[in-house]
């Protein structure tokens, strides 16, 4: 325990009902952030803390950036706030435009939203209303993937694929899912993209001879699994799900929350991959972060199959209050600026080769049984402890906390995506510090 002087500032812990976390175990020995700068937070007792997580998949650009927080703050004091239902303000035509020309080719719509998991289930509902206005309503079937994560609304963990998300829950009637590509006995220390698996694409044709392509709305996966512990697609795999979403006339979603934003070393997985879904979920590196926000790219045929009829009519009954706040857009188009500068959306791939060597150099600390990585992501699998799964993984996220460092863990599997600003020394540090942990689990 540290100083009891250092906390003197503490807060009363109790009203705060934390989101995804074990209450009362933090409540008991919280873990509180005060500041952050670059790639480093500072904790209350005043220790530097290296990024290993860029927040929470978010923090693309590192912390503290002065002309996001400048460019919020004028905006702030010049348009606060502007409905966005029948009104509009520059900025979020502005940053729109500046989206499209990011985009993969051709998804160059871009609806507003203030989260992934907003971004989600926009696009859930945006397929939905796509196959009816084009006379094909009874396309109702939405398909995720095991071990898939999507937020946590009803449509996201309908789609979803983990099972605390979903187990005390209502789920969406006739969401499916397909298998997951998860193959420790074949792909595992595999670098980059597994050899094995492409074939689990063809689990679609399973659900499609079940219940016929034309009960079935859209595919949605994570082009890189994130939340499940950084699971990269089997060579093969995308393509394979791609011509059949096509072959069938069902639509393909790319979930890339955290993979949109340069976490593989383009502005977007589609782009790495050079597989083109026909709507994309985005949120977090959208605006490094620093304000909420969530957009959805749809393709021109999705948009132009919708946005027709009486020009007097409302084409889609969907939005939010907050929907291309000002605010959020001033983060974002400072954000893109920033991305642009400084080449950060590319940046990973410069960084890859070094951090995928410096992370496969923990294969020989006890307990791993898998590390795996693509661009500025990787994860390290963790042999759950006897009767107690989820242990070590905690552990080793406390530990290293302690040791110096942010990392994710979930189960028993240390996830990276440290900001896309680290110096080649910041990643071999953050892995080391992660190796001083890992030696001395139990
Ligand atoms: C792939 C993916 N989709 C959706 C979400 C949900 O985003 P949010 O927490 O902003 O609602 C996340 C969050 O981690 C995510 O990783």
């Amino acid at each position: 325990m540290n100083d009891v002087s250092d906390r003197k500032n503490r807060p009363d812990l109790d009203a705060y009902w934390m989101p995804f976390t074990a209450n009362r175990q933090f409540k008991a020995d919280p873990r509180l952030l005060v500041a952050a700068k670059g790639m480093y937070y500072r904790t209350e007792d005043g220790r530097e803390v290296i990024d290993g997580a860029s927040g929470l998949w978010c923090v693309n650009a590192g912390h503290g950036r002065e002309e996001i927080a400048q460019a919020v703050g004028q905006q702030l004091l010049t348009l606060d706030y502007a409905p966005s239902f029948q009104m509009g303000h520059p900025l979020a035509f502005d940053f729109a435009s500046a989206l499209a020309k990011l985009a993969p080719e051709g998804l160059d719509r871009i609806f507003f939203t203030n989260s992934g998991s907003e971004s989600v289930d926009t696009a859930l509902k945006i397929a939905l209303a796509y196959h009816r206005a084009r006379g094909e309503g009874q396309r109702t079937r939405l398909i995720g993937r095991e071990k898939g994560y999507h937020g946590v609304g009803f449509g996201g963990i309908s789609v979803g694929g983990l099972v605390n998300n979903r187990r005390a829950f209502l789920t969406l009637p006739g969401a499916e899912h397909l298998v997951h590509t998860h193959d420790l006995a074949r792909n595992a220390f595999s670098r980059g993209q597994p050899a094995h698996g492409a074939e689990r694409a063809d689990d679609l044709e399973r659900l499609i001879a079940l219940h016929g392509a034309e009960t079935i709305a859209a595919v949605i996966v994570e082009p890189v699994a994130g939340s499940a512990g950084v699971l990269p697609p089997p060579v093969g795999y995308l393509e394979r799900l791609r011509a059949l979403c096509a072959k069938h006339g069902i639509l393909l979603i790319f979930d890339e929350v955290i993979t949109g934003f340069g976490r593989l070393g383009a502005p977007f997985a589609a782009q790495v991959f050079g597989v083109a879904p026909d709507l994309m979920t985005t949120a977090k590196g959208l605006t490094n972060g620093a304000f909420p926000m969530g957009a959805v790219f749809a393709s021109r045929a999705v948009h132009d199959a919708l946005v027709q009829g009486p020009g007097n009519a409302i084409e889609l009954f969907h939005g939010y209050t907050y929907s291309g706040h000002p605010a959020a857009c001033a983060a974002g188009l400072a954000t893109l600026e920033i991305y642009r500068r400084e080449r950060l959306l590319t940046r990973a791939a410069d960084l890859a080769p070094a951090f995928e060597a410096a992370v496969h150099g923990l294969r020989d600390c006890p307990h791993v049984i898998d590390i795996r990585n693509l661009g500025l992501m990787a994860a390290v699998e963790l042999s759950p402890r006897e009767g107690a799964p989820g242990a070590r993984g905690y552990e080793a996220f406390v530990g290293a906390l302690k040791a110096g460092a942010l990392v994710r863990f979930t189960g028993d599997t240390i996830a990276l995506s440290p900001p896309l600003i680290a110096t080649p020394e910041e990643l071999e540090r953050l892995v080391a510090i992660l190796r001083s942990v890992l030696i001395g689990l139990a």
